[in-house]
């Protein structure tokens, strides 16, 4: 069975008592459920990961394919905009990952208009809240399955 990794970054722990007007209400573990739900729907299997560490997330990008995961949904949170050591760690993987943003960045404050980690990966979902995740599946899928 195809295995797809999702990594959220730094604060997205706090989701749901999080600046909820720009995040939405719904609690981290809510998000990962819904992205379960996506993914049986999909007949995949999803580990959903959070971390406040870049280190940490540089190993898990580096750990997926060799612990079975066939792509990897992002959403890096503040280390979008400022982390070249995630971003080298997206490029040095041959596994597709999809980089996700609950917010729409690009219509926000203008340090976050930039995203240092987006050009090295498949392409960039942002501003669906919840959906951005269950899109970013789909997507992730979708470089499985060819052009
Ligand atoms: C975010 C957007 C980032 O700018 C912010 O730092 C986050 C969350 C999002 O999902 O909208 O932590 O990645």
């Amino acid at each position: 069975m195809t295995a797809i990794l999702v990594l959220h970054g730094p604060n997205l722990n706090l989701l749901g008592q999080r600046e909820p007007g720009v995040y939405g209400a719904l609690t981290l573990a809510e998000v990962d459920r819904a992205i379960a739900e996506h993914a049986r729907l999909r007949g995949v299997r999803v580990e959903c990961r959070q971390s406040n560490h870049e280190g940490v997330l540089v190993d898990g990008i580096h750990a997926a394919a060799e612990q079975g995961f066939a792509g990897i949904v992002l959403n890096p949170g503040a280390l979008t905009h400022s982390s070249y050591a995630l971003r080298d760690a997206i490029a040095a993987v041959a596994v597709p990952v999809v980089e996700v943003h609950l917010s729409n960045i690009h219509a926000r404050e203008p340090f976050r208009h930039r995203s240092v980690t987006a050009a090295a990966c498949r392409g960039q979902i942002s501003g669906f809240g919840l959906h951005s995740y269950l899109l970013g599946l789909d997507a992730a899928l979708a470089c499985l399955s060819g052009p």
